[in-house]
């Protein structure tokens, strides 16, 4: 009997079994699990087949490995037969255990391939070639029959919109996700989802009912106006129905669809949703509706990009939000509090008169006399409204637009609204939730709390600046910061994979990266207009490296290194070109939104190149380009020299003598061994005279807490966390915040509100301390040369008046869990380590003083847990190697046990 036997199984790193992927080698993995210490997986067996029944044969007809002698469970790309489009496949896996015994195999899971061959497409793009943005939101329907007496094997829908959509088939959603397709460079591809809704058909007659939306291709972006890859929303679908006996039927769209405009009078993703219920045509999506007096559908003209696959998680709705109170407002208004900075929009109950008419505005603040506060919305209008058709209870959520809000302002209302007259529906890219953490400080969890609340609120399709006010853009300098943290937040690999395709697509031909991707023509104009480039700017454009690193860090992901390496190249081309002896000049943002500390520019900039020829030296290794690595390897020691003589003086400062140019020097490698420690102790110094304030903007603040818990400075890491004064990640939370907000003085005792003209109070830049609280708060880190947390290293290290901190990380691998506290003289750590991960932990004290589940270390567990070794002990800490299993060690502890 084998000690493991695998779970989890997944494909594309997603364990719900995908529908519609276009790759011809998709990337399955899987988790052991087992009970024991030092378990490890020491061979494997992957078979997939065309159907239940094949995989049961040996060899399986599409791919059967045979015994793999190798460690990895996760990463591995399918080798079979070619893959045939709209079909489902089926796979199981065995593993052997390190004694060579074989488990049974796991639970059979599947994956479904999209359209790939154009050939495959046979509709048309359909819709109302007299439609005006906003509105009215076109409806169009088909009614198709099954044939009498044959069964239905598989029924698969592909759709997407030039627009947003929403399909459903005999009244009931195909699926459950939110403005589909999301946003993508439609000026070179736009994305497809897969339904499966063979449960949704029915004998005999049935029907396909969308409506389409402007959303991001004919609606307002930002504050640029709209039209801005097309005006007319267009609807692409096909209907795939196998029957039993072989016999394809196919619907697909085209002139014989009937269409209509629907009761959306008007729907923009940022100015909001307006519905006339009177105009509802009750029925308008089965079979039984009399569509005569509908017009045909326009076939519009075909789409000139690629149709590609969707890979991520759809939006859905994930929580419902019930308000914490409802207050009168004058005028007729009553103003909900949600109690929650949240991002999608309202369900609406009510009833009254036909004709009667509710609005609903939304606020992220109210103003200090309780009014509801809209200047930083600047001219986003976030209004929908809801004519009643007058028919007793009625709800009403809306379809194609998104508000960032936490109050809710209502006019119209017949009588008087409770607190259920609305409900809040929180809408996101549904990525899996990986992390918790939960510390003696109830400050600090609120930050982390506030942090997901950042992700929810700004991914949504993308990842955007934030959520509320007429911008909303991909900036990339936000995205690369935010990277890391997102990643132990959420399963982010193909959200994130999916907007590096997006990236690729919009990188220019210099080389540069715009600088929000998607892009849009309009941002280049609009951006000259405030003195900037808008493209290859500093901190920026270097998320073309920074995330696909980030990607395969944490889920050793080399599907998009390879996908990305040459849009990577190009990026170090542009900056090659755009440097003069390994110095660059740069004219960007800065460290966007720092306090009271310029860091030169220049600074910055060549930090960040030398960080990209450094990661790129690590990229090209991870690929075996040896050539890369070397070629990379010495451009960093070019740049990092070049860097040391024009910024670092002898005394260790550095130009412009602020944090973050100690931080990005620090972190990136470019302060000098000798000069290390020196310039930490300024960077200490310059938090101190501040006292023991922060000053970084987006690009040092990710790295101010790591660098210094690196270098000697934890304790002053936790003091700068847990500082309450502004400026602070917790004064905001002092007055009340429960997002992250964009500016460190959004909102100050002393001025209130800062320039409207840029003040969002969800913007997840700042929030990038996140990851230092798992990776050294927690103490739950990967190790580069051994990615995706296959190593781990495990370090927790209290600090400040934290006492206690537990959570998890639920890594490829498996969950990584860890709970530490000190009390009456003793640091307790509990910790679970999955199978065939490997962990280095680091305890404070001696390994004589080490005791784990009750016995001293030295004496007998030792050898009695497979696997553990001590690498390292002396009086500031032991090393010990361990394999799976969970652990209590348990360590004398004293005011110098802290770490420094
Ligand atoms: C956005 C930022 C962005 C910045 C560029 C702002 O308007 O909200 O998050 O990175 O512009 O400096």
């Amino acid at each position: 009997m084998s000690a493991i036997r695998p779970t989890q199984l997944t494909v594309e790193y997603e364990t719900s079994p995908p529908l519609g992927l276009d790759t011809p080698r998709p990337v399955l993995g899987w988790q052991s699990v087992g009970e024991g210490y030092g378990l490890v997986q020491r061979g494997y067996r992957i078979s997939v087949a065309s159907n239940p029944e094949r995989l049961t044969e040996s060899p399986a007809d599409m791919w059967d490995t045979g015994y793999v002698e190798s460690d990895r469970s996760s990463g591995i790309a399918y080798r079979g037969k070619p893959l045939e489009s709209g079909t489902r496949y089926y796979w199981r896996v065995r593993v052997w255990d390190g004694d060579r015994c074989a488990s049974g195999w796991s639970a059979v899971h599947s994956w479904t391939t999209g359209l790939f061959r154009g050939e495959d497409w046979q509709a048309s793009w359909i819709g109302n070639k007299a439609y005006a943005h906003p509105g009215p939101a076109p409806l169009l329907r088909k009614l198709f029959y099954l044939d009498d007496g044959r069964s239905v094997e598989s029924a698969f829908l592909f759709a997407t919109a030039l627009g947003v959509y929403r399909i459903r088939i005999n009244g009931k959603d195909a699926g459950d996700g939110r403005l589909t397709p999301g946003w993508s460079d439609y000026r070179s591809h736009v994305r497809y989802q897969t339904y499966d809704v063979k449960h949704l058909l029915q004998e005999d007659a049935n029907a396909i009912g969308a409506t389409l939306g402007s959303g991001w291709y004919a609606g307002h972006i930002a504050s640029f106006g709209s039209g801005h890859y097309g005006n007319t929303p267009a609807l692409l679908a096909q209907l795939v129905i196998r029957y039993s006996d072989g016999k394809l039927l196919r619907i697909v769209t085209d002139e014989t669809w009937k269409a209509a405009d629907g009761p959306i009078r008007e729907a923009d993703l940022i100015h909001g949703e307006t519905y006339d219920a009177r105009l509802l045509q009750a029925g308008w999506d089965g079979p039984e509706f009399e569509d005569r007096h509908w017009n045909n559908a326009d076939v519009l003209p075909a789409y000139s990009g690629t149709l590609k696959a969707d890979i991520q998680p759809p939006n859905r709705i994930t929580e419902d939000i019930i308000p914490v109170s409802v207050k009168k407002a004058g005028d007729g208004r009553y103003i909900f509090d949600m109690g929650q900075n949240m991002v999608g929009h309202v369900l609406l109950k009510t009833k009254g008169p036909a004709g009667a008419r509710i609005q609903l505005r939304f606020a992220e603040m109210l103003t200090g006399s309780g009014e509801f506060y809209t200047d930083n919305l600047r001219a986003a209008k976030q209004t929908d409204v809801y004519i009643l058709r007058g028919e007793g209870e009625e709800r009403y959520e809306p379809s194609f637009t998104i508000h960032g809000f936490r109050y809710v302002e209502m006019t119209g209302y017949s009588g008087t609204p409770q607190l259920d007259s609305i409900l809040g529906r929180v809408v996101h890219s549904d990525m899996r939730r990986t992390a918790e953490i939960e510390t003696s400080d109830p400050y600090v969890n609120k930050l982390a709390a506030n942090i997901i609340w950042g992700q929810r609120g700004n991914f949504v399709s993308v990842p955007t600046d934030c959520p509320q006010r007429d911008e909303r853009l991909g900036w990339t300098g936000d995205v690369q910061i935010f990277a890391r943290t997102a990643s132990y937040n959420m399963l982010t690999r193909n959200f994130y994979k999916s907007w590096l395709e997006d990236l690729r697509a919009c990188q220019m031909s210099s080389g540069a990266i715009p600088d929000v991707v998607p892009d849009v023509d309009a941002f280049h104009d609009w951006v000259r207009t405030i003195g900037m480039k808008g493209h290859g700017t500093a901190g920026w454009g270097d998320a073309a490296v920074i995330v696909p690193w980030t990607m395969y860090l944490v889920y050793g992901d080399r599907t998009t290194l390879c996908e990305s390496y040459d849009s990577m190249t190009k990026w170090m081309e542009y900056l090659a070109a755009n440097s003069v002896n390994g110095l660059r000049p740069e004219e960007g943002y800065g460290d966007w939104l720092s306090v009271r500390a310029n860091t030169p520019r220049d600074v910055l900039a060549t930090a960040y190149y030398a960080y990209c020829a450094k990661v790129m030296g690590n990229i090209a290794a991870a690929l075996d380009r040896t050539e890369d690595r070397d070629r990379y390897s010495r451009l960093f020691g070019e740049i990092s020299a070049a860097f040391a003589d024009a910024y670092i003086s002898p005394d260790g400062k550095i130009k412009g003598d602020t944090q973050t140019a100690y931080v990005l020097a620090l972190t990136m490698g470019l302060a000098p061994e000798n000069l290390r420690q020196r310039m930490a102790g300024h960077l200490a110094a310059d938090i101190i005279s501040r006292g023991t304030h922060l000053s970084t903007g987006f690009l040092g603040v990710g790295y101010l807490l790591p660098v210094l818990s690196e270098h000697g400075h934890h304790e002053l890491a936790c003091r700068v966390l847990q500082q309450m004064d502004y400026p602070s990640w917790l004064y905001s939370i002092k007055h009340g915040a429960t997002t992250i907000w964009e500016r460190w003085d959004g909102w100050t005792e002393e001025a209130g509100f800062q320039d409207e003209r840029m003040n969002s109070f969800n913007h997840y830049s700042l929030g990038s301390v996140g990851e230092w609280l798992y990776r050294y708060l927690l103490g739950i880190d990967l190790v580069e040369s051994d990615p995706a947390f296959r190593t781990v290293r495990i370090q927790p290290r209290p600090g400040g008046t934290i006492t206690r901190a537990s959570g998890v990380f639920r890594s490829i691998h498996g969950d990584i869990s860890v709970e530490w506290c000190i009390r009456e003289g003793r640091f307790e750590c509990s910790l679970r380590i999955p199978v065939n991960v490997n962990a280095t932990v680091h305890l404070p004290g001696r390994l004589e003083d080490i005791s784990e589940s009750g016995y001293s270390i030295l004496r007998s567990r030792m050898s009695e847990v497979s696997g553990m070794l001590c690498a390292e002990s002396e009086q500031a800490g032991t090393t010990l190697r361990i394999g799976s299993g969970s652990y209590f060690f348990c360590v004398p502890w004293n005011e110098c046990s802290a770490p420094r």
